[in-house]
């Protein structure tokens, strides 16, 4: 079996956090295992969690008219989480959880090796680019980290709930498809 798939297996079936018996589905991720740009969001919501498939729901359908926009089709990307499985409620995920998740990403940027990672929303930055990230400052910007070029934008959902941002992150998403092209990268 070909690595990605027998680490979406693990994780389907994950049990290594208190997650994994709350859930209904854990959502792995899905897209190019091949791909150059990466979108790695905070944890699955609802419709996520019933169809094991990340940005579904509405702030998953924001971001695919942010797709559409610049002229990039999911399947040639990636798409996941930084945590697998859904907190109930939507709660915040906990420490403990995220570092008993991390791992999967971990493997997952390993396997994949994209041009572009970019972080969907402050906590997905906070984890993932520095600690302290400040999103409203800091977003569309480019950082270098353990040999990948790296950038964050507002979260889908935080475009739901206050517009305003829209104008900014068709911006980023316009700077981040340029700077694919330029690296010569799929989309
Ligand atoms: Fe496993 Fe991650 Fe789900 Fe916890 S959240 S059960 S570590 S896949
Ligand atoms: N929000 C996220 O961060 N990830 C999803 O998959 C859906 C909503």
């Amino acid at each position: 079996m070909e690595a990605m798939e027998l680490l979406a297996q693990q994780c389907a079936d994950c049990k290594k956090c208190p997650l994994g018996a709350t859930r209904t589905k854990s959502v792995f991720g899905t897209g190019n295992p091949d791909a150059d740009l990466m979108f790695v969001g905070e944890a699955p919501g609802e419709q996520e969690d019933l169809t094991g498939v990340p940005f579904v729901g509405r702030a998953g359908q924001l971001l695919d008219k942010y797709l559409f926009a610049v002229d990039i089709q999911r399947k040639n990307i990636y798409i996941a989480n930084f945590l697998k499985c859904r907190p109930p409620e939507n709660r915040d995920p906990k420490p403990e959880e995220e570092d008993a998740c991390i791992g999967y990403l971990r493997e997952q940027v390993k396997l994949i090796r994209p041009k572009i990672i970019v972080c969907l929303g402050r906590i997905s930055a906070m984890r993932l680019i520095k600690e302290d990230f400040k999103i409203t400052k800091e977003h569309g910007r480019w950082f270098e980290k353990n040999g990948y070029l790296m950038t964050a934008v507002y979260h889908p959902a935080a475009l739901l709930r206050d517009p305003r941002k829209k104008e900014d992150m068709m911006q980023d998403m316009k700077r981040i498809k340029a700077k694919l092209e330029e690296l010569g990268g799929k989309f």
